[in-house]
């Protein structure tokens, strides 16, 4: 055994979508100056030399949403003009904040809800609180996600960024919350199921048929929103 193996190491699927460290630090250049010369513009490298994902931020919380799922959300908000938008998963609490913060600037009334297993990773500040409510669950228990019932005016964006459970969460949510023009987001997880469980992906899909419709205008526009954008099917809706 090597004197360097460590004596528990974690497993880094914990850390799958997440990122090691729910805190924004500006990043950091190790192979380069930040001030470079012009007199030497044309060498300059033509990478931005630090992951970018791990650098999206909204006020200093870390977001993990690229600038394409970002510029998504902006023109579906901007359609849907939610009244209640809950998100499973909240991580760092940025994207409540930035859901929050948007739908304000836009000028629509909508609260913001994060439901989450483990909310110590929480970083709103209590001055960031308004409009959002955080609710204590798991994905794995439906019964804990019965009081975002008393939450869900309509139009409700729901998006699962917990990633656990999805299609019972999906088929609970559908039953139990979702309205016709409502919205039911997977983010991240499509491209891998649909890579490793094709079959079972499309079936699993498939039983919501009549149910949800996949939403064209958006569901091509990012990979993080991949395929993963539906939405409760009944109301005829504008380019249909
Ligand atoms: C990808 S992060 C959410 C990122 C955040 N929505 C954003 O856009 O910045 C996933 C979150 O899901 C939570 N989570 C994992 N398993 C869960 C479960 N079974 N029920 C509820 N939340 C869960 C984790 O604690 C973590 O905070």
């Amino acid at each position: 055994m090597s004197e360097n193996f460590r004596k528990d190491y974690l497993d880094l699927n914990a850390f799958r979508g997440l990122g090691e460290d729910p805190a924004y630090t500006l990043p950091q250049l190790v192979d380069r100056p930040r001030a470079w010369p012009l007199s030497r513009w044309a060498e300059a490298p033509r990478d931005l030399g630090f992951n970018d994902f791990l650098n999206c931020q909204w006020k200093g919380l870390r977001l993990l949403k690229d600038p394409e799922t970002q510029s998504a959300y902006h023109n579906l908000l901007w359609e849907l003009r939610p009244r209640t938008i809950i998100e499973l998963g909240i991580y760092s609490g940025a994207s409540l904040v930035w859901f929050r913060d948007l739908t304000r600037l836009m000028g629509i009334d909508c609260k913001v809800i994060g439901f989450d297993k483990n909310l110590t990773r929480n970083r709103i500040p209590a001055s960031e609180m308004d409009n959002i409510t955080l609710i204590e669950g798991d994905c794995n228990d439906l019964s804990t996600l019965e009081p975002l019932l008393a939450h869900a005016d309509q139009p409700v964006l729901l998006i699962d960024d917990a990633h656990w459970n999805t299609f019972n969460v999906m088929s609970w949510a559908t039953t139990r919350l979702l309205k016709p023009g409502d919205y039911f987001i997977i983010e991240d997880m499509i491209q891998f199921w649909d890579r490793y469980s094709p079959k079972l992906l499309a079936e699993y899909l498939a039983s919501f048929d009549g149910v949800l419709e996949m939403d064209m205008l958006y569901a091509n526009t990012c990979p993080q929103l991949q395929r993963g954008v539906f939405r409760r099917s009944g109301v005829e809706q504008q380019g249909a």
